[in-house]
């Protein structure tokens, strides 16, 4: 079965079972200050789980692009990506258990026709605060899981979320198919890393927000999040036995071979992979409708470390030349139909990585000749000073990360601790605003917050008055201080137009405008003139916030009702954000 099957096969099952396919959204959540990426396909739809009313009703289905950085370590082996697709179903306080287990094995043992003898279950043993879940065991027996197929585990293995550090959680159960291997030991079952056991489907019963102050309340109502990972999914009932077997890798494997010359083999197929993951990764970041470009912060940086770390993997395979953006190319064509930004920002993906191309190409053989330096002069176990760590960031451009793993290769640690000293010397600034990513909360829907959405949108619909309709939205944050918004500018703005802007956005709170919600089907909204980043798909239901004579956009709220709760407008700061991306910060009240 190839990839686009089963995406419909997934979508069209459950849409027959009253849930609404909605789009994928970007790959940078809007408004949430506690992530970089979209780890999950849950995390566009926080407001729903919170018991916002989602204008598809209360059955969702989706094909979500998803990163999630804490894998990169893992990659290389069969299972483990930076980017993948998550197919996903959700039951915003509609149904719970019995229907969301039982859709799951009716997918998987007659759709996909997995023998049941392949799979094996986990479920939540209980604690403290929620009980053991034996309903979800007696469901999936009645279905037809045997006893022995069924795992009780604790909060490490069964209590999925929040994603960010406060939000919707809950226990959950997670699907696992059997590769066949022989069991490790005698503990060995779906917790163990061996390989014998892949994770393909987890289904979350949410019920609970996490908070600020790490308690737990109970949500107003019972979701289910469910989660499967297609490059999985479609691994297995191929009978591959990793994800790289696949025809969304497959295309990319025999690029490399022919740029570079060398068989994919057991020896090298790390490389290949790591290659293959990164370039993969990298192209939908840029490609994204909100696209970043490397930098030293944030996204941008796991971005540089991406792409950095393939360079390097390039040049030791001894390809001197730039093919990583070759790389690119095969990506955006494989997977242009699916994602059509990937071909809309195809030029835009390539100038990027031209340039960090050109740009640590200067430094890389340099930095690594300094780096074999340092390591002669230490023995196996000894540790890389954090000055010297430093150094190879600050001079050549190596993201720590990079050197650890050069590091790593001649068993030799990397003092992490001196190094983030010293980081943190130099780079007090970009420090500040890391941490300020994980001060607020996820979607944290407190009234500031909300009422800072808003005063977004007004500054959104200010800046287009003002410098022109060529504006758009390239990023938005806001935590409990602050919003900060990034859109399509090629220069600095003058003090007038600054001037000019807080004043309209001001004028709009004096007047004491109702937001006005509404739902319309995307094409009806767009020709109505509401902005937005379109994302949604044909024929959906959208919202449009109206403030009348304002603001007209597409979004998914929560909003202030009137805009006289903002009490006033300030712009804090203009910058830049990147290159034709600038910066504002505001704040109210
Ligand atoms: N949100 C759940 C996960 O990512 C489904 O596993």
């Amino acid at each position: 079965m190839k990839a686009n099957e089963l995406r419909r096969m997934y979508v069209e099952f459950f849409e027959k079972r009253g849930h609404k396919e909605i789009g994928s959204a970007s790959l940078f959540p809007e408004n949430d200050p506690s992530v970089l990426f979209t780890t999950a396909g849950m995390h566009p739809l926080v407001p729903y789980l919170l018991g916002e009313k989602h204008p598809q009703g209360k059955r969702l289905v989706d094909v979500q692009k998803c990163v999630r950085t804490g894998d990169i370590d893992e990659v290389g082996d069969d299972t483990h990506l930076t980017f993948f697709e998550m197919l996903g179903n959700w039951s915003l306080g509609d149904y719970f258990k019995k229907e969301s287990i039982t859709m799951s094995y009716l997918f998987l043992t007659e759709y996909l026709n997995i023998p049941v003898e392949r799979l094996a279950v986990t479920v939540f043993e209980g604690d403290s605060l929620v009980p053991r879940d034996t309903e979800a065991a007696e469901i999936w027996i009645k279905n037809g899981i045997k006893e022995e197929q069924i795992y009780f585990y604790g909060r490490d293995e069964n209590w999925w979320g929040p994603a960010g550090k406060t939000g919707p959680c809950g226990p959950d159960t997670e699907i696992f198919y059997d590769m066949g291997k022989e069991k490790c030991g005698e503990d060995c079952g779906p917790a163990c890393s061996c390989g014998k056991y892949v994770e393909i489907w987890n289904n979350v019963f949410m019920e609970y927000n996490k908070n600020e102050d790490g308690t737990y309340s109970e949500l107003l109502q019972k979701n289910v999040d469910t989660g499967m990972g297609l490059e999985r999914i479609l691994t297995i009932f191929n009978g591959y036995n990793n994800v790289y077997g696949t025809e969304l890798f497959q295309p990319i494997i025999e690029n490399i071979e022919s740029l570079t010359g060398i068989k994919y083999t057991e020896d090298n197929k790390k490389t290949f992979r790591i290659i293959s993951d990164h370039m993969r990764a990298a192209t939908f970041i840029l490609g994204d409708p909100r696209g970043v470009t490397p930098s030293n912060s944030e996204q941008g940086y796991i971005l540089r470390r991406l792409i950095r770390r393939t360079i390097r993997l390039v040049k030791k395979f001894g390809v001197d030349s730039n093919i990583i953006c070759r790389i690119a190319e095969v990506i955006i064509e494989n997977y242009g139909e699916i994602y059509s930004e990937l071909v809309k920002n195809k030029d835009f993906v390539l100038q990027q990585l031209e340039k960090e191309y050109v740009l640590f190409s200067k430094t890389l053989d340099s930095g690594l000749k300094m780096a074999e330096r340092y390591f002669s002069k230490l023995e196996e176990g000894n540790s890389l000073s954090g000055d010297l760590a430093f150094k190879l960031y600050d001079t050549f451009g190596f993201p720590i990360e990079f050197t650890v793993e050069l590091a790593s290769e001649r068993k030799i640690n990397v003092d992490m601790f001196a190094f983030e000293e010293k980081f943190r010397e130099h780079q007090e600034k970009s420090r500040k605003g890391a941490a300020e990513k994980f001060k607020g909360g996820l979607a944290d829907n407190s009234e500031r917050t909300t009422k800072l959405h808003t005063a977004t949108h007004l500054l959104n619909a200010a800046l287009r008055k003002v410098l022109g309709d060529s504006v758009y939205q390239r990023g938005s944050n806001i935590n409990s201080e602050r919003l900060r918004f990034d859109f399509s500018f090629d220069r600095k703005l003058t003090k007038e137009e600054l001037e000019k802007v807080q004043k309209i956005v001001n004028e709009a709170i004096e007047k004491g405008i109702d937001v006005v919600c509404t739902e319309q089907t995307l094409e009806e909204a767009k020709a109505d003139g509401a902005i937005g980043v379109f994302e949604s798909k044909y024929g959906e239901i959208v919202k449009v916030y109206t403030i009348r004579g304002y603001s007209k956009e597409i979004c998914g709220g929560p909003h202030a009702s009137n805009t006289a709760e903002l009490k006033s407008f300030k712009i804090l700061k203009e910058e830049s954000s990147s290159s034709g991306v600038r910066r504002i910060k505001a704040t109210i009240g």
